[in-house]
């Protein structure tokens, strides 16, 4: 009793802001600015509970201490924004059908391999969303060789994304007859929701990973979906990231960003502009990258 009283009590002072934002922005590029101190305060005070902490400045101890490794990764959770829904931003899903998945079926059909990737995927909606459509538009890459990777640095929304189980009211965005087809109505503890097929999640891989460490993948991708996902990192984190999502595409691949989002001075990082906030690696590109990106082995099941 006591320790909960002390919780709803605990203050955050700007100085164990700036401590935590050191934190968060050396494990996961997440800034935490002196505006943002209230809301900080409201979403650590449930892992004060949790922990047992009595003060932001113990749990600041916890944190930076050995003993803390896991409680880092549940404190970029509780940060991290993961609002998200189906078909966001739909001028995607057109090139998606109209472009890249022609271009694909060419390469299946020589042999190859389709691959994307949904970097920052929150709860799955957006891996999900290109499932659906691209099996909408060619049903037989059910059978072909076709994955889609989706990562996030937050763990529990890996989970629920693995789980694949959707309250109704997050349902909204999907058209009728792809909710006919690929969503199964399940009982959620008493709430309406549908789950997705087996046969949808079984083309998606859904693995917990930071896009600031290294990325194991040891294959290229098709398209990279990252939206709305580094408006949230600085300059310096976004303009490391550029030339990593660069050496990790097709040569004829695409990288979508969200609607606020942008590739500065594309042409110099070797992407030019096809759509809205949609950028296409410039073939002619010389690949001299700066050295950025470490293959480390693969992710279990993403080849
Ligand atoms: C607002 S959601 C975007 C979801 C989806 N891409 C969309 O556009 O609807 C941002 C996601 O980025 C993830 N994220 C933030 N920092 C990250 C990092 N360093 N590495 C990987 N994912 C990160 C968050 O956990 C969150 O789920």
């Amino acid at each position: 009793m006591t320790d909960v009283r002390q919780d709803l009590e605990a203050e955050l002072s700007l100085a164990t802001l700036e401590a935590l934002h050191q934190v968060s922005y050396h494990e996961a590029g997440l800034i935490l600015a002196p505006e943002k101190v209230r809301m900080v305060q409201s979403r650590l005070r449930h892992r004060l509970r949790e922990t047992k902490t009595a003060t932001f400045e113990g749990y600041l101890a916890l944190i930076r201490s050995d003993a803390g490794t896991d409680e880092r990764r549940m404190m970029i959770s509780a940060l991290t924004t993961n609002v998200s829904q189906f078909f966001r931003e739909p001028h995607h899903f057109d090139i998606l059908g109209d472009k890249i998945l022609p271009r694909a079926q060419v390469k299946l059909k020589a042999g190859g391999r389709f691959r994307i990737w949904s970097a920052g995927c929150s709860n799955g909606q957006e891996a999900f969303s290109i499932a659906m459509h691209l099996l909408d538009h060619d049903p037989s890459l059910q059978d072909a060789d076709f994955r889609i990777l989706a990562t996030d640095v937050d763990p529990k929304v890996i989970a629920f994304a693995r789980d694949a189980v959707y309250p109704d009211r997050m349902l909204q965005g999907i058209p009728d007859h792809l909710r006919k087809r690929f969503l199964q109505p399940v009982d959620n503890a008493g709430q309406p929701a549908h789950k997705m097929t087996d046969a949808l999640r079984q083309l998606i891989r859904f693995k917990e990973l930071n896009l600031l460490k290294p990325w194991p993948m040891n294959h290229v991708f098709d398209a990279i979906f990252c939206r709305n996902v580094v408006i949230y990192f600085d300059s310096p984190t976004q303009d490391a990231l550029w030339p990593r999502f660069h050496s990790v595409l097709a040569p004829d691949g695409v990288l979508f960003l969200g609607h606020s989002e942008r590739v500065p001075a594309p042409e110099a990082l070797g992407f030019c502009m096809s759509g809205p906030t949609a950028y296409d690696k410039s073939p002619t590109f010389d690949t001299n990258l700066p050295d950025t990106f470490k293959r480390q082995g693969k992710l279990n099941g993403t080849s």
